[in-house]
């Protein structure tokens, strides 16, 4: 089993705030979030799918010693998939990870696109699946082809949890910042839910924004 990893600075996704705080810290104040917010004690028991994953909840489980079952790890960042792959999957069975060549305005605008796609580029059926900060940077379309594509990767009794930019004013989508797409992806609340519905979601729950998380709102979701 692997002890500690040490990620190189250019990996790392989060925001000088985030850093501020600290990557391990923030990273154990959201797993727990995670996992309270779906029913579990902590990771212990279930498998995990992380969608555009970065490095942090890696470095939090392997650093912070956290229990855990499984974890996949899905990003579009190739750097980021192959030193995972290289410092961590060959040293604990308990971790996987998978490149996805899909476009992203800000990430990725080199990449296929999502709606193309037939499957998430994982086996199998996760208990929980999980995007921090992932659809706060994703068009009205590729939100709704990734939540479709994951629908196909959820257990039964298994649940969504994902954090967005939900702005009661709006009532469909705005890419906030002039000049930088994606950095900012605000959506009206009930656009979001007409997304997730659509996909074939149940909302379960609707939480508002928590500086002290480090997280804006967020959607719990069952398959419906
Ligand atoms: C702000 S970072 C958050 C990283 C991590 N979830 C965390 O909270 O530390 C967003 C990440 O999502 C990845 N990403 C964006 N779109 C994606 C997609 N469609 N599928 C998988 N990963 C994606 C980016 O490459 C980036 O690493």
């Amino acid at each position: 089993m692997i002890e500690r990893l040490e990620v190189p600075q250019d990996l790392h996704r989060n925001s000088a705030v985030v850093q501020a705080a600290g990557y391990e810290r923030t990273g154990q104040t959201l797993i727990d979030l995670v996992a309270h917010s779906t029913g579990h004690k902590n990771f212990g028991d279930i498998d995990v799918l992380d969608v555009g994953c970065g490095v942090r909840f890696t470095q939090t489980i392997v650093n912070s010693d956290i229990p855990l079952k499984s974890y996949t790890g899905v990003e579009i960042h190739r750097p980021i998939v192959d030193f995972l792959q290289k410092e961590v999957e060959p040293h604990d069975s308990r971790f996987k990870y998978a490149h996805w060549n899909v476009h992203n305005a800000m990430y990725n605008p080199q990449g296929l696109c999502i709606g193309d796609q037939q499957a998430m580029p994982v086996d199998g059926h996760y208990d929980v699946i999980c995007l921090i900060s992932v659809f706060t940077h994703l068009t009205p379309t590729d939100s709704l082809a990734l939540l479709k594509l994951m629908r196909n990767c959820i257990r039964e009794d298994g649940k969504l949890f994902f954090s967005a930019y939900i702005d009661d004013e709006l009532t469909f989508f705005e890419d906030r910042v002039k000049g930088h797409p994606l950095r900012h992806a605000y959506y009206g609340r009930d656009y979001m839910v007409s997304l997730i519905k659509q996909a074939g979601w149940k909302i379960e729950s609707f939480n508002d924004k928590d500086d002290d998380s480090y997280i804006q709102h967020y959607f719990v979701c069952t398959p419906a």
